[in-house]
């Protein structure tokens, strides 16, 4: 049977509906020896800001039951290093490049940034990290990015300054941490955006107990694998129902059998996060097992499949 498991994520093209999740797949390069990155979806890299960042407080991360805690606090080597080193790379790879970007200050940083983005090529489409958890702890001027995907009004405000200055395909990044993240959802909608992504971590925090301290240098992390995955899903199948744009599902995604239940509850596209850490090939074995229940259940194309769940 020949399958057709092409997917749209706006004017974007994936030859499948398999992505890498941003901050966990560096920034390609690093994964080369262990799969060929040309089969993947797309790969979206780690989110990158206006200047360089040195990131949070070691230790950075901790291991949880089902998961783990992370507060690496944005690390990345500002937008200009980002375009001279990394973008060469990716240009060799071939695979379509989403670019993840995050603002220290204010709304403006996000326009700078998307509007630097819009003129290379190589870069397909645009995400706005609008719900990290982690950079809080910064200096006292620094905008917590996660503050603007917990306001509708905030989301919908910045979506539309950045929509302006950019045709590429314009993705954005929700929060779990909310308590209605459809009403986010549509005001990201409402605002121009070409599709949605979610989830990112969900605020945490570990103590170590003969130390009476919090495990992570930061206090606070963002929790992610597959104790995560049920609350991904939920929000993708709520969030499904009520806007018209893709969705790009994660959180606790390890396998193609997680994968299809983000796609059946409404996801268009999949991206694979800390299940990197743990099988460097899971993004190629998911799109494989996606192709296996294809044929087992005599599905020709996946956009038959997506929010097929049966209530
Ligand atoms: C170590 C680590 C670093 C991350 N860095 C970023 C980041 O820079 N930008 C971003 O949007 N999300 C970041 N995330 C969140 C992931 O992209 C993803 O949304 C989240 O981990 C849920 O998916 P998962 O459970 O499959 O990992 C990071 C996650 C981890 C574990």
């Amino acid at each position: 049977m020949s399958l057709v498991i092409a997917v749209n994520i706006g004017r974007l093209k994936l030859k499948n509906p398999v992505m890498v999740a941003s901050g966990t797949f560096g920034y390609g390069e690093e994964f080369a020896d262990f799969l060929d990155l040309n089969k993947l979806g797309a790969i979206v890299s780690k989110t990158v800001t206006l200047k360089p960042r040195p990131g949070n407080l070691p230790p950075r991360t901790c291991e949880t039951p089902a998961g783990m805690l992370n507060s690496i606090g944005l690390e990345n080597p500002g937008i200009d290093r980002f375009i001279g080193e990394k973008i060469p790379v990716f240009k060799k790879i071939g695979v379509p490049l989403i670019v993840s970007i995050a603002s220290e200050g204010g709304p403006e940083e996000f326009v700078i940034l998307a509007q630097t983005l819009d003129k290379i090529n190589s870069v397909s489409a645009i995400e706005l990290n609008i719900s990290c958890p982690n950079i809080k702890h910064s200096k006292p001027t620094t905008l917590n990015p996660q503050l603007i995907s917990q306001d509708a009004k905030a989301t919908y405000d910045l979506v539309k300054k950045v929509r302006k200055v950019t045709k590429k395909t314009l993705i954005t990044k929700l929060s779990p941490n909310v308590t209605d993240i459809t009403e986010i959802a549509l005001a990201a909608q409402n605002a121009g955006t070409d599709a949605l992504c979610l989830i990112n971590t969900l605020t945490g925090m570990c103590v170590d107990i003969e130390k009476r301290k919090p495990k992570l240098g930061a206090i606070t992390g963002g929790l992610s694998g597959p104790a995560v995955r049920p609350i991904a899903v939920r929000m993708t199948w709520e969030v499904y129902k009520k806007v018209k744009i893709p969705i790009i599902g994660m959180g606790g995604i390890m396998d193609a059998q997680s994968a299809l239940e983000f796609i059946l509850a409404g996801a268009t596209a999949i991206s694979a996060g800390t299940t990197n850490f743990i099988n460097p090939r899971s993004s190629l074995e998911i799109i494989e097992g996606i192709k296996r229940y294809l044929i087992k259940h005599k599905i020709k194309r996946i956009n038959d499949l997506i929010g097929s769940l049966r209530i």
